[in-house]
C-alpha cells in the first residue's frame, strides 16, 4: 500500500501577513477556483494516489486541520521541529503497522496542475523496487532562490529515475543561474520511501536520538500490550521520553537531515505544473493579470493610476495604487506589508524579527 503523509505544520512566513502563526499558509485558499484551502486540495490529490492519508501537524493546528479535512487521520507531532522530525515520527508509526508500504511525503502548501497522480505513482514504484529514498525533480523555468536544487549524477541515463549526486538548498541568485544552466532540478519537496529505508538512513543522521526514543517507546508499549494492536495504537506525544527528545531536538528539514547525507537517493523527474507559491511575487505566476500587469488575491477591489506589475492581496479591502510598480502590497487583519517584489524572500527575516520583538 501507499500511505500519504501530508506535512501541515509549517507557517509559510514569507506570505505574512496573510499567513500568521495562527493561520498558516496551508489554511489559505490563495489562488485558483473556489475557496478551497491549499491543504484541502493537497489531501484530495493525495487520495488519488494513496490508500491512506495521514496529516501530520503541530498541536495548535490540529483543530484547523480536522475542520478542513475531516476525513483524514491527523497525527500530532510532540513538538514542531521542521520536516525531519515530523517525517521520522510519521514514518516510524506507519512502519509498525505496515513495513512493506511506501510512504509518500507531501507538502500541503503547493499549487499543482494536471499529471500529478501518474508521475507520483511512478516515483512510489521506484521507491518500492529500488529500495531508495526518492525525491521528485521539476525542470526549472527560472533561477529561483526560494527552492532547493537536485543535482543528478553525471552517469545518469535511466529514464524513470537517476541517482542523485547532491542537494543544494536555496542558493543565491548567481548560484541558482549556474544550477539551471547545469541542468539541475528543483527539489519539489515531495518524497517517497519504504519505511525501513528511511529509518535506516535516519539512524546515521541528526535524527538518530529521536529515532532511539521512538524505538524505546515502541518496544516498551509492545511489552506492555503483549502484542501490537491492529489499529496501530502506540505510545505517542504523551510518551514522556519521546516528548522530551522532541523538545530538546534542533529543528532540521528532511532534506538536510536525511537526503543530503544519504548515498542511495534517486530523483524522479516530473513535468506537471508545480509552484510552491512561497512568497508574494509567486502570485503573478499563478494568477491572471489585468491590462497593466497587476494581480490581486483574496478579496480586493483595485483602482490604479499609472501603476503596473504589482501584486495586491487583502482580506476585503479597497486598494488604490498611484505611480508605483513591481511592489507587493498586502493588507490582512490589522496589518499592512509593502515590499518590492524582488525582495519578497526577505519577508521571512522580517517575520523573524517581528517575532523576536513580540
Ligand atoms: N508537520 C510539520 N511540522 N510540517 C512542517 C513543519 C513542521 O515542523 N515545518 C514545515 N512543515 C510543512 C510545511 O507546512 C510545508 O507543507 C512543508 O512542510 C515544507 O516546508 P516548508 O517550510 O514550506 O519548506 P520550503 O518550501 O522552505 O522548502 C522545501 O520545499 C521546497 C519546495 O517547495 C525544501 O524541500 C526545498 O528544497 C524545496 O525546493
Ligand atoms: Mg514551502
Amino acid at each position: 500500500p501507499v500511505v500519504a503523509v501530508v506535512l501541515a505544520g509549517g507557517t509559510g512566513s514569507r506570505l505574512y501577513p496573510a499567513s500568521r502563526s495562527h493561520r498558516p499558509k496551508q489554511f489559505l485558499p490563495l489562488a485558483g477556483e473556489g475557496k478551497e484551502s491549499l491543504l484541502e486540495r493537497t489531501v484530495s490529490r493525495a487520495r488519488e494516489v494513496a490508500d491512506e492519508v495521514v496529516v501530520v501537524t503541530r498541536e495548535s493546528y490540529a483543530d484547523g486541520v480536522a475542520e478542513r479535512v475531516p476525513d483524514a487521520a491527523v497525527l500530532v507531532e510532540p513538538a514542531g521541529r521542521d520536516t525531519g522530525p515530523a517525517l521520522l515520527y510519521a514514518t516510524h508509526r506507519i512502519s509498525r503497522r505496515h513495513d512493506d508500504c511506501v510512504v509518500l511525503a507531501l507538502p500541503s502548501d503547493h499549487l499543482v496542475g494536471e499529471g500529478f497522480a501518474p508521475a507520483v505513482r511512478r516515483g512510489a514504484a521506484v521507491a518500492a523496487s529500488e529500495e531508495r529514498l526518492v525525491t521528485f525533480g521539476v525542470e526549472p523555468t527560472r533561477p529561483e532562490t526560494g527552492y532547493g536544487y537536485v543535482e543528478p549524477a553525471e552517469s545518469a541515463t535511466d529514464a524513470d529515475w537517476m541517482p542523485v549526486e547532491s542537494f543544494h538548498e536555496k542558493p543565491d541568485a548567481e548560484t541558482a543561474r549556474a544550477y539551471v544552466e547545469a541542468g539541475h532540478y528543483w527539489n519539489a519537496g515531495l518524497f517517497a520511501w519504504r519505511p525501513r529505508v528511511f529509518l535506516d538512513a535516519a539512524a546515521s543522521s541528526p535524527l538518530a536520538p529521536l529515532l532511539d526514543a521512538l524505538d524505546d517507546a515502541a518496544s516498551e508499549s509492545v511489552a506492555e500490550d503483549g502484542e501490537r494492536s491492529a489499529s496501530g495504537a502506540q505510545s505517542g506525544p504523551n510518551d514522556p521520553a519521546v516528548a522530551a527528545a522532541f523538545e530538546s531536538a534542533e529543528p532540521v528539514s528532511v532534506d538536510n537531515a536525511v537526503f543530503e547525507r544519504a548515498d542511495d537517493v534517486a530523483v524522479v523527474p516530473v513535468s506537471f505544473p508545480w509552484d510552491d507559491v512561497g512568497s508574494w511575487d509567486a502570485l503573478e505566476r499563478v494568477l491572471d493579470a489585468d491590462g497593466d500587469g497587476n494581480v490581486t488575491a483574496g478579496d480586493v477591489t483595485l483602482r490604479t493610476l499609472d501603476a503596473g506589475d504589482n501584486v495586491v492581496a487583502a482580506d476585503d479591502r479597497h486598494v488604490s495604487l498611484v505611480g508605483v510598480s513591481d511592489l507587493a502590497v498586502v493588507a490582512w487583519d490589522d496589518r499592512v506589508l509593502v515590499v518590492p517584489k524582488e525582495r519578497a524572500q526577505d519577508v521571512k527575516s522580517l517575520v523573524r524579527s517581528l517575532e523576536s520583538r513580540g
